[in-house]
């Protein structure tokens, strides 16, 4: 009996411990459209993905210039450059260089905000081991 106390307590710790991990988030408060996009559900699920519409407009625009080696002064860029609050303040206050200058001007409002969602996903801060859903 005791035993299986003792069992019991330590399953509902670990749970706990295991809970407070920092997961992969579901959900991103957008500063500028003031919108709560839920990330894990429909179609954004889908396109704020590896293969989404995100990932592939953050591929063929922002690392065409921020590529290993480019030739265009860009600092190496890639999904755990920065974590997800890093990348939040990044496309809210676009102060960088290329955000002023034009240079994310060839993405569309809404792919923006699909490329914001798809980095703060998968920032540096999102990989839990323990979640099946960041595993691998
Ligand atoms: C036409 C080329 C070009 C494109 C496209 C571009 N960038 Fe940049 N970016 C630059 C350059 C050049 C710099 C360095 C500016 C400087 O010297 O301060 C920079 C700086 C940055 C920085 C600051 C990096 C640091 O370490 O200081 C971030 C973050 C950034 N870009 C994000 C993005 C994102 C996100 C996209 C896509 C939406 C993007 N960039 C698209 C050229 C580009």
């Amino acid at each position: 009996m005791k035993k299986t106390i003792v069992i019991l307590l330590s399953c509902i710790v670990s749970i706990a411990i295991l809970s407070t991990v920092q997961a992969r988030p579901n959900k991103r408060l957008d500063e500028r459209t003031k919108s709560c996009r839920i990330l894990n559900n429909g179609t954004l699920d889908w396109e704020t993905d590896h293969w989404g519409i995100g990932a592939e407009k953050f591929k063929a625009v922002c690392k065409g210039c921020h590529s290993l080696d480019n030739q265009s002064g860009a600092p190496f860029l890639y999904m755990e450059s920065y974590g997800s609050t890093g990348w939040n303040n990044i496309f809210a206050k676009r102060t960088k260089k290329c955000a002023r200058d034009g240079s994310w001007d060839v993405l569309t409002q809404d792919e923006l905000l699909l490329v914001n969602d798809y980095l703060y996903r998968n920032a540096n801060d999102t990989y839990d081991p323990n979640d099946a859903d960041t595993c691998g």
